[in-house]
């Protein structure tokens, strides 16, 4: 079975062709950054013009990466949600549009569950598995029990793991997306735990029993840490140990809930914990999840990194499993800009 999946939520045009061998037989994808930087954030606007300007060309080439013709494709998957609503509209509406026209079937993919299927596409990781979904708008911990078979263990209360690296990058003054240059700047600061005496972070819940996450309150310290320094853009050294300071207090809070969620999974006789969305390309958090697991004696798996971040590929293989499972989605399926993962259970009770 051959399936081609689009990915248009955010600021990623991107088509991906896989098969139910685990082959990747095409990846192709547009980054926005170009569009959205002078704005210093995605705007949804511009974003859902560039996914129609990119999108038929990037399903050409993927097409042409793959060395095949539409009669080799069994099913057309497209992100339905959650996500910005005018450029999932457009990534589903050429979705269905190619299904209805070359009467193949159409599969509606929830972009969160497609994040934590990865590692079944590039590890074969078997179910049950812990995951943590660490994206722009999510922060979850989640136990995948089988497909459609989710428990929640934990998340965000207020911000994304993922807006704490991005609205924390923008007061730094540095360009958007935020995390991968912090990333970056957090790896040439020279001593990171003098880094963070300098400018100490609050980790809010750390420490607290369950598994939720609380962002909100660093952004605020930020915010103060950055005021109190002199006025003006930041210089080198100090960018360098505000990035040392922000990641390291971001990767202990991450640190501190997911050895909880561990602790009840290791009980559960869970073996593997799976990192998943774009923040999970994060150097020092993988390293740090990865040491955390060893002690829980849990295996880490972490996609490669292109497939972390947003992509097409983590689409089609979401609507394999889910074309396998569950048939395919009505062609009326609407688009839709919040879809909690956990009514992807609803649905398996309902099929
Ligand atoms: O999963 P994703 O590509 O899109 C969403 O579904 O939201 O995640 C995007 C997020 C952004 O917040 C971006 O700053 C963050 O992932 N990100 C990183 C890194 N690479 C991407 N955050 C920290 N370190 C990175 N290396
Ligand atoms: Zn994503």
């Amino acid at each position: 079975m051959i399936i081609l999946g689009i990915e248009t939520s955010c600021d990623e045009t991107a088509v991906g062709i896989v098969d139910d061998h685990h082959n990747i037989l095409a990846n192709v994808l547009y980054s926005q950054t170009k569009e959205h930087l002078p704005h210093g954030g995605v705007v949804p606007e511009i974003a859902a013009r560039a996914h129609v300007h990119h999108l038929d060309h990037l399903i050409a080439s993927a097409l042409d990466q793959a060395k095949l013709e539409w009669s080799d494709i069994h099913g057309i998957a497209a992100t339905c949600g959650p996500g910005l609503i005018g450029g999932v509209m457009v990534g589903m509406m050429t979705g269905k549009a190619i299904a209805a026209a070359r009467h193949l079937p159409f599969i509606a993919v929830n972009h969160l569950e497609a994040h934590i299927l990865t590692a079944r596409l590039s590890h074969r990781v078997p179910f049950p598995y812990l995951t943590l979904l660490i994206s722009g708008g999510h922060t979850q911990i989640l136990l995948a029990r089988g497909y459609g078979d989710y428990a929640l263990l934990g998340e965000s209360l207020d911000d994304a793991a993922g807006e704490a690296f991005d609205k924390s990058a923008k007061m730094m003054g540095l360009p958007y997306p935020g995390g991968p240059v912090v990333d970056r700047l957090a790896r040439e600061c020279a001593d990171q735990v003098a880094a963070t005496v300098r400018f100490p972070l609050p980790k809010p819940l750390v420490g607290r029993s369950g598994c939720d996450f609380s962002f909100a309150g660093l952004k605020t310290a930020m915010r103060q840490v950055i005021d109190a320094l002199p006025a003006g853009p930041l210089d080198t050294p100090t960018l360098r140990d505000l990035c040392a300071a922000l990641q390291t207090t971001i990767a202990d809070i991450l640190a501190d809930r997911v050895n909880n969620a561990m602790m009840f999974a290791k009980d559960a006789q869970v073996k593997h914990f799976v990192l998943s969305g774009g923040v999970a390309a994060n150097s020092q958090i993988r390293t740090r999840l990865t040491a955390l697991a060893t002690t829980h004696q849990m295996e880490l798996v972490a996609p490669p990194i292109p497939l972390c971040t947003d992509n097409g590929v983590m689409i089609a293989w979401a609507g394999l499993e889910q074309l396998r499972e569950r048939g395919p989605s009505a062609l009326d399926t609407p688009a839709r800009p919040r879809w909690p993962l956990m009514e992807q259970n609803q649905m398996k009770a309902a099929s």
